[in-house]
């Protein structure tokens, strides 16, 4: 028989909880503090860590009712333990080890990283290995060789200065547009031209590869963007936002796939998982798809659902370490907010 997982997600401003059987979803329940966060322009701490502490045995309840088990059911308990906000992270944690100790239940305390590429286990099965993996959410730009998602993951770069989602957010900001802005400039790139303003590409010189052939920098075109706007605003020209948005989206898509193809061709691997909130974006899908196609490589992506933070990955990723007999996490099980990607469980 498949283990039952319960997963627990709080490292941020979405409290998840869900069911998987074995690769199997069974039900997902989030609920999300960002309407309490809106006005303030980006998550407030310690509103998240309030609102998880409300949402958390709310959530339980829905997803076991909606699984039709009861928290005894289980086979094992996984909780984010890191990275994430440190006050955020122990709410989740302490309600994991409370559940655990209660039903006398083995605990892992799981990366959230790891768990955003693990996410796409419950949609398209077991990840191919080795497989190159882009890792694209609102605190990490990563792009990692993945030889095992439960116990092998190397980082071959990441980002030098702003998240991918960070800069989506920032710009967002930039254009008077509502947090989070990742969601709000892909709803505007669909009518607007990108090749409208000639956005730079962050580490993408020939000298730049030389040192950061697979690192990330996004600070440079948040620069340009608001310059643009400034320049823009001088001049008394009205801002074509869906032509900024567009640019912008097709700027940054283009240097994430471009450099997560080299990897995979460099590699010698035609496996390319993308996962994380950015991997919601219409542009980075379309643009991942076509040039995947194009370079011969099997491309893995989520649905849009499972791209940004719930506790179906982290019951996933959870699954998938119980299925390799790896140990437990310990009783006295932290938080570790800057926990590395490569180290996928605590
Ligand atoms: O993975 P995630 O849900 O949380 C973190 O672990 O950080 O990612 C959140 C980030 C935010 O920056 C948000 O603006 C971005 O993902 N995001 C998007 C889209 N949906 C969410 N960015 C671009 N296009 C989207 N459709
Ligand atoms: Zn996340």
């Amino acid at each position: 028989m498949e283990p039952l997982v319960l997963g627990i997600e709080s490292s941020c401003d979405e409290t998840g909880v869900a069911f998987v059987r074995g690769n199997t979803l069974l039900t997902d329940a989030v609920a999300s503090s960002v309407d309490l966060h809106a006005r303030f322009g980006g998550v407030v701490p310690e509103v998240a860590s309030r609102a998880h502490l409300e949402a958390m045995i709310p959530m339980m309840s829905r997803a076991a009712a909606e699984a039709g088990h009861s928290l005894s059911d289980v086979d094992a308990v996984a909780v984010t333990s890191g990275p994430g906000l440190a006050g955020a992270l122990m709410v989740g944690v302490a309600a994991a080890k409370a559940v655990a100790w209660a039903l006398d239940k083995p605990l892992y305390g799981v990366n959230h990283l790891a768990a955003h590429v693990c996410a796409d286990v419950l949609d398209h099965g077991p990840l191919p290995s080795p497989t190159v993996a882009l890792l694209v959410s609102g605190g990490h730009t990563d792009l990692l060789l993945v030889n095992d998602i439960a116990s092998d993951i190397t980082a071959l770069g990441r980002t030098i200065d702003d998240a991918a989602g960070e800069a989506f957010d920032k710009v967002a900001r930039v254009l008077g547009l509502p947090y989070p802005g990742g969601p709000e400039i892909d709803r505007l790139a669909v009518s607007g031209d990108p090749r409208a303003i000639a956005f730079p590409r962050g580490l993408t010189s020939r000298k730049d590869l030389e040192r950061h052939r697979y690192d990330f920098s996004f600070s440079g075109l948040k620069t340009a963007v608001v310059r643009y706007v400034q320049e823009q605003e001088r001049d008394g020209i009205p801002l074509n936002l869906p032509d900024v948005a567009a640019s912008f989206s097709e700027a940054v898509a283009d240097v994430l796939t471009r450099k997560a193809i080299a990897a995979c061709q460099e590699y010698g691997i035609n496996n390319l998982q993308i996962g994380g909130g950015v991997t919601a974006n219409r542009w980075l899908r379309a643009m991942a798809e076509e040039r995947c196609a194009a370079a011969g490589i099997e491309l893995r992506v989520p649905r849009i659902r499972l791209c940004t933070d719930n506790g179906a990955m982290v019951a996933a990723l959870g699954s998938q370490i119980v299925q390799r007999g790896l140990p437990p996490s310990t009783l006295d099980l932290g938080t570790d907010s800057s926990l590395p990607v490569e180290q996928v469980q605590m």
